[in-house]
């Protein structure tokens, strides 16, 4: 008889891999849909029409420039990013977090709770993975890291600032106490920097051991799927041998690039969807629910003793955000709302206040 494709991979797939669940994403039609931190607005119309019109010259018969040597300028010039560092594009910043670790293999720390991808791709990939709590307040508890660092000597420090699921971002003295004493490289996560805190791409220059991630996903652009990093020109080259040649593909080139010549469409959104979470998190303040002070473009709040029964009623009413009860101790009965349009967030107002 055949062997069956179950005996088989138990015989031939890494022993880890068996007990990893691929990343979920709950099925979202029909809902109002504030689960996972996109940008509701879309382009107006005629940037659209203009975009389109773009694309409409873009060769899909060749492959993509494999160095995407336009959109890195253009990236550059965005970011403020100085001639003496260099970057390297991913598709999505995951894409890069995963090329971090496939360099990198000596293990990862990140403060808990933060980003759900760095323990999944370090299990993914077989690197090991430490969490260190953050406080209470979720502020970062920099002698807790000094000492785990210390003792493990990760390979990598992921340090999501402004953090998810939190809302907050960490000053940059902690980030920077932090990078001091790293024995290995610090991954500085800027995916919300649009929408608050501040950038540490200012520490570049004294700290050659640490590379600041980014992404359009979170300015508007989810769909795109385009992240980079920024950094030492030695740890780019390394990335650079485990990037796939054409990752980006041709439409994202050009899409991006077209995207960084409208920046003040986004920035117009970006201004509103701050206004609408500072709304958003005076209203969930006078229900009285524990709201935390956000840098993002979500805010986390706590229904003490019903976050799940909570998150159920806003799904009966077809409005849908992160349940993260269960997910970290310091995260019991919280919730995360994506800022979205102001009709979307008075219809989620509305179905907190149903319940
Ligand atoms: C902290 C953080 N980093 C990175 C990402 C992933 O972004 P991308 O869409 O660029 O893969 C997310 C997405 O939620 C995030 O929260």
């Amino acid at each position: 008889m055949n062997e069956t494709p179950e005996a088989r991979i138990r015989a031939l797939v890494r022993a880890e891999l068996h007990a990893l669940t691929p990343y979920h994403v709950p099925p979202s039609e029909g809902f109002i849909k504030l689960d996972a931190m996109e940008n509701p607005y879309g382009l107006p119309k005629e940037v659209k029409d203009a975009l389109l019109e773009r694309l409409r010259a873009v060769p899909l018969n060749r492959y993509p420039d494999p160095a995407a040597r336009a959109l890195k300028a253009r990236l550059r010039d965005f970011s403020g990013l100085d001639e003496s560092f260099a970057l390297l594009l991913g598709n999505g910043s995951d894409e890069i977090l995963q090329m971090l670790l496939l360099a990198v293999r000596r293990g990862v720390m990140a403060p808990e709770p933060s980003f759900s991808m760095y323990p999944l791709i370090s299990a993914m990939v077989g690197v090991p993975y430490r969490g260190v709590p953050l406080r209470e307040d979720f502020s970062l508890d920099v002698p807790a890291m000094l000492e785990a660092m210390a003792a493990e000597k990760p390979g990598i420090v992921f340090l999501a600032s402004p953090n998810n699921p939190t809302g907050n971002a960490f000053p940059l003295e902690a980030i920077e106490a932090i990078v001091k004493k790293s024995p290995g490289l610090v991954v500085v996560d800027e995916a919300y920097i649009p929408f608050g805190g501040a950038s540490a791409l200012q520490l570049l220059p004294r700290h050659p051991h640490l590379l600041v991630l980014r992404t359009l996903s979170k300015l508007g652009l989810a769909g795109l799927r385009l992240g980079w990093i920024m950094g030492h020109p030695a740890w780019i080259e390394v990335l650079e041998k485990v990037r796939l040649p054409y990752n980006i593909n041709s439409l994202t080139q050009a899409g991006a690039a077209f995207a960084l010549e409208h920046r003040e469409v986004f920035a117009a959104q970006i201004a509103a969807i701050k206004a609408e979470r500072e709304r958003l998190y005076r209203a969930l303040l006078s229900m009285g629910f524990e709201v935390y002070p956000s840098a993002a473009n979500f805010i986390l709040f706590r229904a003490p003793g019903r976050g799940e029964s909570l998150f159920e009623a806003l799904k009966r009413q077809k409005v849908l955000v992160k349940c993260l009860h269960g997910s970290h101790p310091l995260l019991a009965d919280c919730l995360r709302v994506t800022v979205g349009l102001p009709e979307e967030n008075d219809a989620f107002l509305r179905a907190l206040r149903h319940g």
